[in-house]
């Protein structure tokens, strides 16, 4: 690990584990789990904290706060709590969730806020997210046309803006509109606001996919592509977990042709660069 003898010790290291099982977690990751006293785990894949156990033999997972019914925020603020109980018990410790800590992971946040109220340190670390899983997955480069994504349930409450030439991401569809844990299914009826929403920007016709990613090394991915006038439909007797995919209608046209046409002249090169 990086070593800053001006930092002061970790008390908490936040790390992510990757989307795909034990094969994307990061050395660095791994360093932090082994110099960690106890590892509090969030994730559901199968044979994870047996494989950390190689690496810290105290590994805790926080999966059983959650409760059907309940309100998703009380427990965020139960494992947030517990981590932090143990840092001040016996530091470091570890918080590692699936994907990347900093990616919808609302503990994260919390620890973050909490910590130096009670001088404790944190170290966040990057994790592979489901992001970067999608967008191999998708083919996706967002160089091209960008990328907007957007939490679905944040998306209907602020009616946030769209861009149809834009690539789109829509995060925790299976859970929108409603800020309870549960596992049970949603029907049409649960869809049906975000399909409205989504046609006031996108034709009916327009094709949208939904895309999970492997979880374990032999699976492929999951993809379902319907028109965006039946997703209601659609998400209710097929594939809910995930990220949903919009991808764009058109491409935006050039507005400036002069910075594109001189952005290929060695002259005007020059002219922004300075000699050394
Ligand atoms: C609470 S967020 C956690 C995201 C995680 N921290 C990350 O970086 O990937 C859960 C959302 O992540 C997305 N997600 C998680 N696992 C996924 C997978 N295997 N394939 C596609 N999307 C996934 C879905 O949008 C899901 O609703």
């Amino acid at each position: 690990m990086a070593s800053n003898t001006a930092r002061r010790p970790v008390d908490i290291y936040i790390v992510g584990l990757g989307i795909r099982n034990v094969q994307q977690i990061t050395r660095e990751a791994e360093q932090a789990i082994q110099l960690s006293k106890k590892v509090f785990t969030v994730h559901a894949g199968f044979g994870l904290d047996e494989f950390l156990k190689t690496l810290c033999p105290d590994v805790r997972s926080l999966v059983g706060k959650y409760e059907e019914g309940g309100d998703r925020l009380r427990t965020y603020r139960a494992m947030a709590a517990e981590v932090l109980n143990a840092a001040l018990d016996d530091s470091p410790v570890c918080f590692a969730s699936y994907g990347h800590p900093k990616i919808y992971v609302y503990p994260t946040n919390l620890i973050e806020k909490a910590a130096p109220l009670l001088g404790l340190t944190v170290r966040v670390l990057p994790g592979i997210s489901a992001l970067d899983t999608i967008l191999a997955d998708l083919g996706l480069d967002p160089g091209p046309n960008g990328l907007q994504m957007y939490e679905a349930t944040d998306l209907l409450a602020r009616e946030r803006p769209l861009q149809p030439d834009v690539p789109c991401l829509l995060w925790q569809v299976s859970a929108v509109e409603s800020a309870m844990y549960s596992t049970k299914r949603g029907n049409a009826e649960r869809y049906r606001r975000l399909q409205d929403f989504l046609v006031r920007t996108y034709p009916p016709g327009h094709q949208l996919t939904m895309v999970l990613s492997p979880t374990y090394a032999l699976l492929e991915p999951l993809k379902e592509t319907f028109p965006v006038g039946e997703l209601a439909e659609r998400l209710a007797r097929g594939l809910q977990i995930g990220t949903l995919y919009i991808p764009p209608t058109h491409e935006r046209a050039i507005s400036n042709p002069d910075l594109l046409r001189e952005a290929f002249e060695a002259e005007h090169l020059d002219r922004i660069t300075t000699a050394s």
